[in-house]
């Protein structure tokens, strides 16, 4: 049977704990999590068990990064079964601090990225978001001091901006980026899967297949900004209100006109009802 992971609430138990690992010459793995784990979660444990030694899963619902108008209160949260499903990937440690114990009474420091995290696409609709991101994962990193830190490849400008920020901050740890995990019709696994209606489930994997077949016919020379339109037109064509569908460089995420300003990620958030869903896929 797998052994169930510790559980630390306070960063005193959890520096604690992470000492008898360093103590042991153990290198430690941080997978940041807001829970509602799902297949893609589980990919980023296995690999983060690739890396090192030990591995620490995060679950931290974090306020910051939820506009008023979002989803922070009705976020799925499910600690039980994610407990069970760290167990079986065999994870070490699970921080999972209260929203007291992240943001004391006092908090008054917050992280202002700019580059990747001004690029006009998550940020244009959710100014609030990296903000709010950089400012736990910098927090996760100096409570866990990991040498990895493992993020999903389907929040790719999130994976960039973290990456930039660990490089800007000298934070002694390498950021990686872990493929997408797909249901079998292409959807990208994402928590937030679990509130789209059967009709809208049915038209969810659309997304993905006009980013392949977008970025299929970027690869075979037609020019970006007519498959970029087609794209468009295809996204609305399923049912999404399409917030973007963009094609940019793969590392600064800044707009690329050309094959030649490459390489190239395509990007693409577009909503169902309420429901609003991002993905991603390289040139
Ligand atoms: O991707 C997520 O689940 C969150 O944005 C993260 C990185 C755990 C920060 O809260």
């Amino acid at each position: 049977m797998a052994r169930a992971p510790q559980v630390h609430r306070t960063v005193p138990a959890l520096r604690r704990a992470l000492e008898t690992f360093r103590a042991a010459g153990d290198r430690i793995a941080l997978v940041p999590t807001m829970g509602a784990l799902h297949a893609g979660h589980r990919a980023l444990v296995r690999e983060a068990r690739r890396r090192a030694r030990r591995v620490v899963v995060s679950i931290f619902v974090n306020p910051t990064q939820f506009a008023p108008n979002e989803d922070f209160f009705s976020y799925p949260r499910s600690f039980a079964a994610d407990l069970k499903l760290l167990g079986d990937a065999k994870a070490d440690l699970i921080w999972a601090p209260t929203t007291k114990v992240m943001y004391p009474e006092g908090f008054a420091t917050r992280i202002a990225p700019e580059g990747a995290a001004l690029a006009g696409l998550e940020d244009k609709f959710r100014p609030h978001f990296f903000g709010g991101v950089t400012t736990v994962v910098a927090k996760l990193f100096l409570q866990t001091g990991p040498d990895f830190a493992l993020f999903g490849e389907k929040d790719y400008q999130q994976l960039r901006v973290v990456t930039q920020m660990a490089k800007d901050l000298d934070l002694p740890l390498k950021v990686v980026g872990v493929k997408t995990v797909r249901e079998k019709d292409g959807l990208a696994m994402s928590s937030r899967n679990a509130y789209l209606s059967a009709a809208q489930r049915a038209a969810a994997p659309a997304l993905y297949r006009v980013l392949r077949q977008s970025a299929a016919r970027i690869r075979k020379r037609e020019t970006i900004a007519s498959v970029i339109a087609d794209g468009r037109r295809e996204i609305a064509r399923a049912g999404f209100s399409l917030d973007y569908l963009e094609a940019r460089h793969a590392l600064t995420l800044q707009p690329v006109a050309t094959r030649k300003d490459g390489p190239i990620r395509l990007l693409a958030a577009a909503r169902l009802g309420e429901t609003r869903l991002i993905d991603n896929v390289s040139v």
